[in-house]
This record gives structure tokens, C-alpha cells and sequence, in this order.
């Protein structure tokens, strides 16, 4: 006898199997009994016949609670009506364990009281769909710059100086000294873009939002690409590329889980390039056209930035920003010295900004007076001013925040459920 996977069950039919997993739920109808059982990789019926099961099976069957952990052994049969089109007719199990009272019942609970169950959450049907998605686009972004020749070089956590400005930064001792945890890993990253040409960094960053919104973590993960003798409508093209592939990728192999999450496909379905490219310029324009009460100048709040994604299907990349509301990095657009050759990708269906980047600046002069007029110390960014110095060439890159898009492809309503574990302003725990 075979000990299998859920997901394997069709290569089964009609052979005896051992499954090990958990209870997800339990019901009786007379002489028969329905447990659901998942362990990992779905979710399958088994059936309990009180006349084809010694007693003593009958009777531990009636003991069994949510999320007991049993191993089934059972005959593999077709039933087109129960889910996956199989299911198990049980002949015997073991109880490794009886759950007692687990919390999470199948009625309706709050959000906080779940976030604060999240240790247990994330086996519910959902969860495990949200999970598997993300899995998916992980792997998907990995494969994308794998397969183009990007070297992976991982950047660090503990750093002595700002990138994304210095109202966010979580400060920690560092052996009597101040450290900050990682915003971005841009600035090595562009160290790396030097020495590989084609660079990419994907991990955790911290940033402190004081602000509660469904779009900030205070821990989340991006992937940053960072490419040597790129201008900013090539890195806007590696951006559009990568949104394209992942979406394909998980219409291809997470159908169900998109579907378990009862996501409009359709809407996924229709983003293809090119996406459209607007001017910051144009889009104040529009606001202001459309009744915003926007200044040029300001950023983009969420209402904003949701007006402009939903004149389109696709994802829109707007460039060009005030350098005053950018990072001290990015580059100053030749043709006019107001405005940076930075660019952002707004989602569509109000998810808001997914990609942030930029050509970066190359006139050392430049980046001093920046770095100066920032009030950062400059001292702090001497070798990254090396990179200036040393064979400097044109080059871009952009992050892309995962559980953003996580939060998007899946159609969710908060960024909290994207990751496994979610840091808030107001939440370290579990
Ligand atoms: O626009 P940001 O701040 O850009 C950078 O950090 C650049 N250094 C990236 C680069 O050019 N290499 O952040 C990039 C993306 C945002 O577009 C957003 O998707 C995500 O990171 N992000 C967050 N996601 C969740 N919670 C937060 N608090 C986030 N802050 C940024
Ligand atoms: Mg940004």
C-alpha cells in the first residue's frame, strides 16, 4: 500500500492508499459518515460505511474533532460530484492526536480575532490559497530573472544610513552604535549592477509606517532588479515584462486557488502590454481636469492614485515625479531639471503603487548636493559615491513590493492576509 498526496489521488483510482493529514471537518447521516480530510496539498471526502468498518473504526470516527491529526487508509474511487472527482472509501485509520476545542470554527470570526489565531489560520481553505499563490509569484519572479541572465546577490539587513528617507527608519544598537534595518537594498544593489551587469535582490524590508492603511506592512519583501547601461524606458520595459509573466504564470498553475479565493479572472485575463505610460504632468492635469484639489508639486495620495489606475485595464506606469517627492537617487531628467526619471506602477481595481523606480543619477556633483540637501550624512555614503568614480555608466532599477501584488492577483481587501505572518504598527504577534 502507497502512502500518497492528496494532489496525487487520480493516479490512484481504485488502489488501496494511506493518507496522513488532518481532520477538516466531520459529519454523520445515519450509518454514514463524511470526514473531510486535508494535509497539505487539498482537500479530500472520505466515506465512512458503519457496515463496511469493524465497530471500534465506527466508533473512533464519531470521536474525531476539527484538525485531529489521523493517517486514513481507504480504497481510491471516482465520484464526479465530490471535489477533485475522487474520493476515499475509508477502511481504517490511526489518531495520532485529538484536537481539543480548536478555535477556528466553521462560523464566522473577526479579523483581529484570526490575526491574533494566525499560527492556525493559515491552515483554513483560504489561507492556503492565498499562500500558494504567493509561492507561485515568488518562484515566478525568480525564474524571470533567472532565465535573463540576473545574478542573485543578497544584500544586507543591519545598515548604517537611509535610502528611502529617514522618517521611516527602525533604529536598533548595533555594539554601541546606531544601525537601521534595510528599506531597500538599492544602494548595493547598484554596487552589484557594476560588477554583474544584471543584478537582483529579493528579501525582507522594515519601514516604520506610523500610518494604519490596507497597503503598509512594517516588514514586507521586495524584489529589486538593477541593471548596468539601462535608461529609463528600459527599466519600465524589465517592469512591465516581469507583471506579465507572473500574471501568466499563476493564470497557468494557481487556477484553483484563484478560483477558492472566487477571483474575477477575467479582469487578470485582460492585462497584456503595452501598459500605458503617463507623464506626473499629464496626471495632474487629469486630477485636476476631474476635480482633485492637487497641486503640481504634491504626491499622490491613495484616492488619487486610484483615479488614475481605474481610466485603464492594465497596470500604468506613470514617470516623471517632482525630484522634490523622490528619493535623492534618481536621476534629474535632462529636459527639464524639476522632475526626476523616476516611475511608478499603479495596479488596477484601486491596489495602488506596485513598482517603484528610476534611472539613477551618475553626476556625483549631483548626488552630494542631494545628499546634502536631505540632511544625510554624507560620510555614510562615501562608497556608494565610489560607484561614481570608478567606471560609472548609465543604470536603472525599480522594486516591486510581493505582497502587493499578492494582494492584487489575489483580489484581497487588506495586505495583512499576503503575508504569513504580518508586522503592523499594532501587531508583533504570533
Ligand atoms: O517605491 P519604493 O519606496 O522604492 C524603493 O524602495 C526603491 N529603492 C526600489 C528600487 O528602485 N530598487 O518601494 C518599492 C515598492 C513599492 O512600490 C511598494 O510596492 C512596496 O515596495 N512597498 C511596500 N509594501 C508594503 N508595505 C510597505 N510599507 C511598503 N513600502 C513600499
Ligand atoms: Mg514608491
Amino acid at each position: 500500500m502507497q502512502n500518497i498526496r492528496i494532489n496525487q489521488i487520480k493516479d490512484f483510482c481504485d488502489n488501496i492508499v494511506k493518507i496522513n493529514g488532518w481532520v477538516y471537518n466531520s459529519r454523520r447521516s445515519g450509518k454514514i459518515g463524511f470526514l473531510t480530510l486535508r494535509d497539505g496539498f487539498g482537500l479530500l471526502q472520505c466515506i465512512v460505511v458503519k457496515n463496511e468498518v469493524s465497530e471500534e473504526t465506527f466508533e473512533n470516527f464519531k470521536k474525531l474533532t476539527q484538525e485531529s491529526s489521523i493517517s486514513v487508509i481507504g480504497k481510491v474511487v471516482k465520484n464526479d460530484r465530490a471535489t477533485g472527482g475522487y474520493e476515499i472509501l475509508l477502511e481504517s485509520f490511526d489518531t495520532h492526536h485529538l484536537s481539543k476545542d480548536y478555535p477556528i470554527t466553521p462560523k464566522e470570526h473577526g479579523t483581529e480575532f484570526l490575526m491574533s489565531n494566525r499560527h492556525l489560520w493559515l491552515r483554513s481553505k483560504r489561507q492556503h490559497a492565498i499562500l500558494k499563490i504567493r509561492h507561485q509569484i515568488i518562484k515566478s519572479i525568480r525564474d524571470y530573472f533567472d532565465m535573463n541572465d540576473f545574478t542573485l546577490v543578497d544584500t544586507p539587513i543591519f545598515t548604517p544610513s537611509a535610502a528611502e528617507g529617514t522618517s521611516t527608519l527602525f533604529k536598533t544598537e548595533y555594539f554601541g552604535k546606531d544601525a537601521f534595518l534595510a528599506q531597500t537594498g538599492q544602494l548595493y544593489g547598484e554596487a552589484s549592477a557594476m560588477s554583474f551587469g544584471r543584478h537582483y535582490n529579493f528579501g525582507p524590508c522594515f519601514r516604520a509606517e506610523k500610518s494604519k492603511t490596507r497597503r503598509h506592512l512594517t516588514e514586507f519583501w521586495m524584489v529589486e532588479p538593477e541593471i548596468a547601461y539601462c535608461e529609463i524606458e528600459e527599466d519600465m520595459q524589465w517592469a512591465e515584462n516581469l507583471l506579465i509573466y507572473i500574471i501568466n504564470q499563476v493564470l497557468d498553475k494557481r487556477l484553483n486557488e484563484l478560483n477558492i479565493l472566487e477571483r474575477d479572472i477575467d479582469v487578470l485575463r485582460k492585462v497584456k502590454g503595452p501598459f500605458p505610460r503617463v507623464s506626473y504632468t499629464e496626471c495632474i492635469d487629469q486630477l485636476q481636469k476631474d476635480g482633485f484639489n492637487i497641486q503640481w508639486g504634491d504626491d499622490f495620495g491613495s484616492p488619487e492614485e486610484t483615479h488614475i489606475a481605474n481610466q485603464y485595464d492594465c497596470p500604468v506606469i506613470v514617470h516623471r515625479f517632482p525630484s522634490d517627492i523622490k528619493a535623492f537617487y534618481m536621476k534629474r531628467d535632462p529636459e527639464n531639471e524639476k522632475v526626476v526619471l523616476g516611475m511608478d506602477i499603479l495596479a488596477p481595481e484601486g491596489y495602488g503603487e506596485i513598482v517603484g523606480g528610476s534611472e539613477r543619477e551618475t553626476d556625483i556633483e549631483i548626488l552630494i548636493e542631494r545628499i546634502k540637501e536631505e540632511k544625510l550624512n554624507q560620510s555614510d555614503y562615501d562608497w556608494f559615491l565610489d560607484l561614481r568614480k570608478y567606471g560609472s555608466v548609465p543604470h536603472s532599477g525599480f522594486g516591486m513590493g510581493l505582497e502587493r501584488v499578492v494582494a492584487w492577483i489575489c483580489g484581497l481587501s487588506h495586505i495583512r492576509e499576503t503575508i504569513p505572518f504580518a508586522r503592523t504598527m499594532t501587531r508583533l504577534n504570533p
